[in-house]
């Protein structure tokens, strides 16, 4: 029979880690909630002692996720535990993760600490942790330059400790995958209590060997996997969960190791975490990039027409793309709508369900063919997570190629209406430089970027922008068939999230005062 691995998922964690990725607590709440159907074994949901949001997430995320072990990140000080575990108390099943760097490198300039004091250190942690929950895992950060003799020491006394789980991570992206393997041998056959624990491995990705490294650590008995959708994370990233999980599955005979994902959840997550953290995937990604399954050379179309394994590996519904892509047109009644919304995993409340049929009923006018794509962005543009301070009521915008772009606007805000005017270089400038007239809220735009959801002139636009003010930064994201009506929608929906996180940070502040 194949042995099951552990699927570790620390999107909420390490993932939230990647340069203006950062969520808020209810955008993690919903992919803390993908990642349950998913199916991943244990998700790391944050690092609590961070930062008072951190703390708030894990344990919102601790409250309402039901099925994979929740698990918070904490360095190895009694603060980081006690506070990890205030978070994690709630969980069906908790786990505490406590950390340690044991290489000498770090030992000399970050810690100044010497081995015997670093070991000392990993004991007392675990032990702390062990004193709250039984399932603790330990990781030796940055074991991948660590002394072997030492790493071997570390490892059998924090599974002495009570380690139910000993992660072994390539911290800064440098292990070479064979060189890895001979480090888990090393583990294996040196620690004697080796197989009281579960030995993990956690990858970053800075030389592009994550994933291959996760493998090649698989077939010597790494037991977890840690992993992020997309492989975002610090720096170059994280192993992608989607590529570690579908190279198991492919390629069974090799490995002989099954996982407990589900994975016609894939693509919909990576979506999701992509629309979440606006960090884009990129096409020709493997797994669940835009091109993945997309077959542009005739001789490639005519083989996987005559017989689909001739160029294919991977069957794209087994990551839950459809095979018949094109679904709805301006015919389809609410009965169809519904019931492909809720085969691609959608489950909307009444109102929201509404307000996207009527979406959908006004793109399928103008649009002949939909897309589960251009569904995907449907909703994702209908259905928010935050109270809609201002919405977008009208908007004129005139632009020709010799004079100056303009655009009015009006905006419905606490049942009154606001108009206004203003120019700018160009049509979305024009829309920007209006809608800043309205809200007058101070913020600096960070990014914006436009995309088609498929192909065609009369694709589905959009556009995903980041701005920020002094504490955080707020992704909008807007879709339209007009790229300058999504931009406008991306724009307030992200200046709704800074208004509603501000007056959320003063109703705390205030209380805190009081
Ligand atoms: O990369 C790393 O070493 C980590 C640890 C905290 C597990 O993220
Ligand atoms: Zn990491």
């Amino acid at each position: 029979m194949n042995k099951r691995i552990v699927i570790f998922d620390t999107t909420l964690r390490d993932g939230e880690q990647s340069p203006g990725a950062s969520m808020n607590i209810e955008e993690k709440l919903e992919v803390a909630k993908q990642l349950a159907r998913l199916n991943v074994d244990v998700m790391e949901a944050g690092f609590p002692i961070s930062s008072p949001g951190d703390f708030e997430a894990v344990k919102a995320i601790s409250q309402n996720i039901k099925g994979p072990s929740i698990c918070g990140l904490a360095r190895a000080t009694s603060g980081d535990i006690d506070c990890a575990w205030d978070a994690l108390k709630y969980a069906e099943k908790p786990r505490i993760h406590t950390f340690i760097a044991t290489s000498d490198i770090h030992l000399k300039y970050k810690l100044k600490k010497t081995r015997e004091q670093v070991l000392e250190y990993a004991v007392a942690a675990v032990k702390r942790a062990k004193s709250y929950c039984n399932d603790v895992e330990f990781s030796a950060e940055d074991a991948s330059r660590t002394d072997i003799d030492y790493l071997c020491r570390v490892v059998e006394a924090v599974i002495d400790a009570g380690a139910t789980t000993v992660n072994i991570p390539d911290t800064v992206g440098y292990a070479i995958p064979h060189e890895f393997a001979q480090i888990m041998h090393n583990l294996k056959t040196r620690v004697s209590n080796i197989d009281k624990a579960i030995l993990s491995v956690h990858f970053h990705n800075d030389l592009g060997l994550a994933v291959a490294g996760s493998l090649s650590a698989v077939l010597v008995g790494a037991g977890q996997v840690e992993c992020t959708i997309n492989g975002i994370g610090e720096r170059a990233g994280n192993a992608a969960l989607e590529e570690i999980v579908m190279a198991l599955d492919t390629r069974k005979d090799i490995y002989g190791i099954t996982t407990g994902v589900n994975t016609k959840e894939i693509y919909r997550t990576s979506r999701m975490v992509s629309d979440i953290t606006g960090l884009a995937v990129q096409a020709n990604k493997a797994i669940v990039g835009r091109n993945a399954f997309a077959h542009e050379a005739g001789i490639h179309q005519h083989g996987v027409l005559e017989e689909r394994s001739t160029y294919e590996i991977m069957d794209a519904t087994s990551i839950g793309l459809t095979e018949n892509k094109l679904v709805l047109g301006k015919h389809s009644g609410r009965h169809a709508f519904e019931r492909r919304l809720s085969e691609l995993g959608y489950e909307l409340s009444g109102e929201e369900l509404e307000k996207a049929f009527a979406r959908f009923k006004e793109v399928a006018d103008k649009k002949k063919e939909i897309f589960d794509e251009d569904l995907a962005a449907l909703v994702a543009d209908e259905v928010h997570s935050i109270p809609e301070t201002y919405q977008l009521e009208y908007m004129t915008v005139i632009t020709s190629l010799e004079g100056i772009p303009s655009a009015t606007i009006k905006v419905k805000s606490g049942g009154r209406d606001i108009a206004e005017c203003a120019m700018g270089v160009g049509s979305v400038d024009a829309v920007y430089q209006t809608i800043d007239k309205i809200v007058n809220v101070p913020h600096t735009l960070i990014d914006y970027n436009v995309k088609s959801v498929t192909g065609g002139t009369d694709a589905i636009g959009e556009v995903t922008i980041k701005i920020g003010d002094d504490d955080s930064v707020y992704i909008g994201r807007g879709a339209s068939l007009d790229i300058v009506e999504a931009s406008a929608k991306a724009y307030v929906q992200a200046i709704n999230k800074l208004v509603y996180h501000q007056s959320k940070r003063k109703k705390t502040n205030g209380s805190d005062n009081n």
